[in-house]
């Protein structure tokens, strides 16, 4: 997270404030340990050159922990004038979760190039040839005091600048000049003593979101947009940097809707360029806009290979030589977030987690808002209808995803081969990639990600993009790289989910999937009566998810039951094979325990050797074609001596007679029950977690993004 005020007064105070309140909004994404960097007071300047000139000292506080850890240290620094006053001011934060070096102090970032902080930066994702640029540092001379890829960069930056102080070198060269250096994923901010006011940012693989707040909003009838250099004059230009500069317009013939009276444009308009001519305006810099939403709504989202800077208050974002700039925009529209800050606050409830499930009447809703007409039965996908026809004719449907997402593409497969009648392949994005799995043009490849950050996902989206194949993207972020990348998709309208443990956008994701395989099938009349069904089904679905969080308090009940214990198996099959994987998933990720989802086909061929009288089982037992096969495999657990507690349909009589030991729940169709059955095992990782005493919301060793691959 950055932030940077120009021509606005702030107090140091107020800007701690700001960065730290970014961190909190971010924690969600690492939380082993967290740090900042802000500006210290003016000193005497330790460079030769302007050893009489005053350099403002920059303050580095960094602490192992969550960022309430941090924040307590940082409140009781002493020697800090909190009410001193700045009008220009860059401060960089950071939450990690760590990859390289254990989570501690020296190992959080902003990493330092030296003891006076001359240039600090922060970093997600990781660099892969870090070992061979610190040998190279190393050799010069250069000290390393973290185990870190990150502090490589940022010592890089320092060794280039004083190679190159003598020509007057700006800190966009530096850094441009650093980051071709460096291979694997990054999203980067920069400070530097050097360069006061000024703030480098560049992304290539992970995040980067700039939020711009201006403090004179003008009329609202400006109309800007963004160009670059290549839009012009790409052909006779033999520099392939494209600068974009921010300037100021009163144009109406540009695309874009947005209110301040700032776009961005090519260099060729200079003379409109806002150079700091007394616009007071503020920049926030973040790996996700929900930290970015309480200060302004107006961001830009910035593409791999993008380096952005700001320098006299005025923006401008160039376009490095590096990397492969592949079907990439060079257009960054300044765009409106819809989101609301009171989407990404907790309310009423304890836990991020505990609202999102809560919230899932509501966003199984949002999701088929404005698709479903449910008098009519019919289901239009706006993002992919003119695709349609393509994908119907297509080869197979290979469905790829993480975690969560790849349980919603599981969970879907057997209605979409039923609907679609395709082949339909479903892979965890790494295996795919592991596999240099063959894909070919007349693929359709299915990326379904909450994020639209995750870099195994985004990876194995550019391998099937490289070999010719449709790219669909469904996910919940608009504006993220996969949703960017992909060439049609479908937002799965969730709203902003907190909760490392992903559960709304799993219900969401699972019925957007349903939604895609209404639309599949919609030229087939064989198949009306079940696309009719499952219509209904969908109508009545927001009311039967509330039904089924009525049975919190007794599962709440089972949870205290099971909290002790250090295992937990889920079994089921047909439809609700996925809510055994995802619900294993939950227990797993909230509670530490051991946890298996188990298609309860294969425990024959091995997991009921794990079944004793002492073995604490779920079984999900639904009145569907499946249920005869279920029922004898709960035969061969009971006859083991197990007790499982089934989750069945509240009026499947014969099942509850049977035994006490039971969650029931309304019935909807065979392929939605999915979507309800998945919630009582939400709610009880959820109270298994709570009792254990672990924070629901950022389990350990975990992040919600996961933007390294
Ligand atoms: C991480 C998260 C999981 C998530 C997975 C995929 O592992 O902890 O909750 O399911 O990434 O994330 P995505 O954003 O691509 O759905």
């Amino acid at each position: 997270f950055g932030y940077l005020n120009y021509l606005v007064k702030r107090d140091r105070r107020f800007i701690a404030d700001i960065l730290i309140n970014g961190l909190h909004r971010l924690e969600y994404r690492g939380y082993d340990s967290s740090g900042i960097a802000f500006d210290g007071d003016d000193v005497e300047g330790s460079d030769t050159k302007q050893s009489l000139k005053s350099r403002r000292a920059c303050v580095v506080v960094r602490q192992k922990g969550k960022v309430e850890e941090l924040e307590h240290v940082v409140r009781s620094l002493e020697n800090i004038d909190w009410d001193a006053e700045f009008t220009v001011h860059v401060g960089i934060a950071h939450t990690r979760w760590a990859t390289h070096g254990e989570p501690n102090a020296v190992n959080s970032h902003p990493q330092r190039s030296d003891e006076q902080n001359q240039f600090v930066c922060v970093h997600n994702g990781i660099i892969t040839n870090y070992k061979d640029i610190k040998q190279y540092l190393t050799n010069k001379g250069y000290k390393f005091e973290s185990e870190t890829d990150t502090e490589v960069v940022v010592k890089l930056v320092k060794y280039l600048y004083d190679k190159h102080k003598n020509e007057n070198i700006s800190f966009q060269k530096l850094i441009e000049m650093a980051c071709s250096q460096l291979e694997g994923a990054f999203a980067l901010l920069f400070k530097s003593t050097h360069f006061p006011g000024e703030l480098c940012a560049t992304r290539r693989g992970s995040p980067m979101v700039i939020g711009v707040k201006c403090a004179d909003q003008l009329a609202t009838s400006h109309i800007p947009v963004m160009f670059s250099k290549d839009l012009f004059n790409h052909q006779n230009s033999k520099d392939s940097r494209n600068d974009i500069q921010l300037v100021e317009t009163t144009s109406a013939n540009l695309r874009g809707v947005f209110s301040p009276p700032l776009m961005i444009t090519d260099q060729s308009a200079s003379e409109l360029a806002v150079t700091g001519n007394d616009r007071s305006i503020e920049y926030y810099f973040a790996s996700d806009a929900s930290a970015i939403i309480e200060h302004t709504n107006q961001v830009i989202f910035m593409e791999d290979d993008d380096l952005a800077v700001v320098k006299n208050g005025a923006l401008t974002i160039h376009r490095t030589q590096h990397g492969e700039v592949t079907g990439q925009s060079a257009i960054r529209e300044i765009h409106e977030l819809k989101i609301e800050l009171q989407q990404i606050m907790k309310g009423n409830y304890k836990y991020f987690m505990q609202k999102e499930i809560y919230e899932q009447p509501e966003s199984v809703v949002n999701t088929m808002r404005g698709r479903v007409n449910f008098s009519a039965k019919k289901v239009v996908l706006g993002g992919i209808k003119d695709y349609i026809n393509e994908i119907r004719r297509c080869r197979r449907l290979i469905l790829i995803a993480c975690g969560t997402s790849y349980h919603s593409a599981v969970a879907t497969r057997q209605l979409l081969e039923e609907l679609s009648e395709l082949p339909v392949m479903v892979e965890l994005a790494s295996d795919f990639l592991d596999r240099s799995t063959p894909v070919f043009r007349d693929d359709v490849c299915i990326f379904v990600s909450q994020s639209g950050e995750t870099a195994d996902t985004i990876l194995a989206l550019r391998y099937c993009k490289q070999r010719g194949a449709l790219i669909v993207g469904f996910t919940n972020t608009v504006g993220s790289s996969i949703s960017r990348e992909s060439h049609c998709g479908v937002h799965i309208n969730a709203g902003p989910e907190i909760g490392v443990a992903s559960t709304k956008a799993y219900t969401s994701q699972f019925l957007a999937l349903v939604l895609f395989g209404l639309v599949l099938s919609e030229d087939s009349i064989s198949k009306e009566p079940r696309r009719k069904a499952i219509i209904d089904g969908l109508q009545q679905l927001a009311d039967l998810i509330k039904k089924v969080l009525e049975c919190d308090k007794k599962i709440r009940e089972y949870a205290e039951a099971l909290y002790k214990e250090s295992s937990l198996l889920v079994m089921g099959r047909g439809f609700n094979f996925a809510t055994c994987l995802e619900g294993a998933l939950k227990l797993k990720e909230l509670t530490y325990m051991h946890s298996e989802g188990i298609l309860a086909g294969e425990l024959k061929h091995g997991p009921l050797a794990m079944v004793d009288h002492l073995m604490p089982i779920v079984m999900i037992v639904m009145d569907d074609p499946v249920k005869t096969k279920c029922m004898n495999a709960y035969s061969q657990v009971q006859a083991r001596g197990g007790q499982p507690i089934i989750i069945c349909n509240e009026d499947d009589e014969e099942l509850i007679k049977l035994t006490s030991r039971h969650i029931a729940i309304p019935r909807t169709v065979d392929c939605l029950q999915g979507i309800l059955c998945v919630v009582p095992m939400q709610l009880l990782s959820f109270h298994i977690a709570v009792l254990r005493g672990y924070d629901v919301d950022c389990p350990r060793n975990l992040a919600k993004s996961v933007t390294t691959a």
